[in-house]
């Protein structure tokens, strides 16, 4: 299946540094980089030395890539990504997925930090995502593949491996919006009518490509604040990065569990 023509020079470099044969390729989002602590025997790779790499232009998000293990299984986990509003084409925001699948990464774990909108949610709730609007409708530009939803069907499998370790989850339908705004009030709850339970600036475009490419992927949201109108008052953010802090355990935990076993 072919890839983007910019991603032949990283594939070079990366393969040169001995990243073949992996078994399994995580996408950190944001305030989930912590897990990158619990990577054994870990090779770090700024993606600023690997000639063709996007780099994130909004900073202290530099970002590098991490070669390693969990429980004996060689994994990649990509700390920091690229949003589609940071100026990156919906092809450059996927190039982890390029990348874990030509590295031979037989799994694919895709993180976000995202807004609830169902009102049952809870900030610091872990959603497994089973449903994806795309909003705008063309976020992935690689021919008119038919764009399986494959991952719904592993939903059922994460949940039951989350909740052998005691984790609860939620599951939903996560809204791909481009950002860089936050959204209205209104939008919000024009959302909520069309049947999201979350709201956020990632992981559709890699969700889309990796089901092109047919490798295996899940994908879960931490909710990091309920979305726009969803509560009263104004968000306080210090209680936001508390509850989103208090689940990086536990993320740590499933994203390794599904390493293994997913
Ligand atoms: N909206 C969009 N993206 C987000 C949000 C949100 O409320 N929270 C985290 N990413």
């Amino acid at each position: 299946m072919s890839l983007p023509d910019f991603t032949t020079s990283i594939i070079n470099y990366l393969e040169e540094k001995g990243g073949k044969k992996l078994e399994a390729a995580v996408i950190l989002g944001s305030g989930l980089g912590s897990f990158a602590d619990a990577i054994q025997r870990p090779n770090k790779i700024p993606y600023s030395d690997i000639p063709g790499m996007p780099h994130s232009s909004v900073e202290g998000h530099a970002g590098e890539l991490i070669f390693g293990e969990i429980n004996g299984k060689q994994m990649i986990a990509f700390s920091g990504r690229f949003h589609h509003y940071e100026g990156f084409s919906f092809e450059e925001t996927a190039t982890p997925v390029y990348i874990a699948d030509a590295l031979g990464a037989k799994k694919l774990i895709i993180s976000n930090a995202a807004g609830a909108i169902n009102t049952s949610f809870s900030v610091g709730d872990l959603m497994v995502i089973e449903g994806v609007i795309r909003n705008n409708l063309s976020i992935s530009p690689r021919g008119y593949s038919k764009h399986r939803y494959l991952h719904h069907q592993w939903v059922d499998k994460v949940r039951s491996l989350a909740a052998d370790l005691k984790l609860v989850t939620q599951q939903g339908t996560y809204m791909y919006v481009t950002g860089p705004n936050y959204e209205t009030k209104a939008e919000i709850r024009s959302f909520r009518k069309m049947g999201a339970d979350a709201v956020g600036m990632s992981t559709a475009p890699e969700l889309f490509e990796a089901a092109r490419l047919e490798l295996k992927s899940v994908a879960i949201s931490l909710i990091s604040n309920m979305a726009s109108g969803v509560t009263k008052g104004k968000l306080d953010h210090n209680e936001v990065n508390a509850a989103a802090d208090s689940r990086k355990e536990d993320f740590a935990k499933l994203v390794s569990k599904l390493i293994e076993e997913f």
